[in-house]
């Protein structure tokens, strides 16, 4: 089987961030569906400007280096006031320009979130696949991941301490890998 490296952003910043818990899961669970994980951060990225076009930014080329160079993107976020947190938004600004130079075009995507509540990043969700269908990702629309977090669920460094939803997360990176392999392929 073809093992696809892909970036993940993770769409908080905080210290404290659950999501950031579920990324370094999926990480680690990532090889048991072929495929190799990478964090690409967002914290460093300037505030997006139509100035920043002419001339673009080290950390903003950096990052859109990064993204390019990726056989597909996740991206594991928080829900902030019924949206994705400004902070993601910037990075998906970011990689979108200049016009014409989109990192996304072309390049698959799935998108996956965590919170306490038991919507569980739903609207969030929902937004951010609009911007990146926009953006001309190729987004995996099944199966959808919303994961309640509850106490322990998820370590620090990213053990998943309860069986069946790290049965469910490997399913759903499978899908992940089956969903790049059809985005991929060439159309005969
Ligand atoms: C500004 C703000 C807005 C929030 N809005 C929502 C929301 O709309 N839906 C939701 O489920 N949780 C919401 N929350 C709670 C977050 O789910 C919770 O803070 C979560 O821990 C954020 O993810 P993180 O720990 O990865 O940063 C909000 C939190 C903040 C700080």
């Amino acid at each position: 089987m073809t093992i696809y490296n892909v970036g993940y952003l993770v769409g908080s910043i905080s210290s404290t961030s659950i999501n950031r818990r579920l990324a370094r899961a999926l990480e680690k669970l990532a090889p048991q569906a072929d495929l190799n994980l990478s964090d690409i951060a967002i914290s460093d990225l300037p505030f997006y400007t139509v100035d920043h076009d002419g001339a673009i930014p080290a950390e903003a080329a950096a990052f859109k280096d990064k993204i390019e160079a990726s056989d597909a993107i996740i991206v594991v976020t928080p829900e902030y006031n019924r949206s994705v947190p400004g902070v993601l938004k910037n990075a998906l600004d970011t990689a979108s320009r200049p016009w014409g130079d989109n990192s996304f075009a072309g390049k698959p995507s799935a998108v996956i979130g965590t919170s306490s509540g038991a919507i569980g990043t739903a609207v969030a969700q929902q937004h951010l696949r609009s911007i990146l269908s926009f953006l001309a990702s190729p987004e995996m629309a099944q199966p959808e991941a919303y994961v309640q977090m509850r106490e322990g669920l998820i370590t620090e460094d990213g053990e998943v301490t309860d069986e069946s939803t790290a049965e469910f997360l490997v399913s759903w990176l499978k899908a992940v890998h089956t969903h790049i392999a059809k985005s991929l392929s060439p159309v005969s």
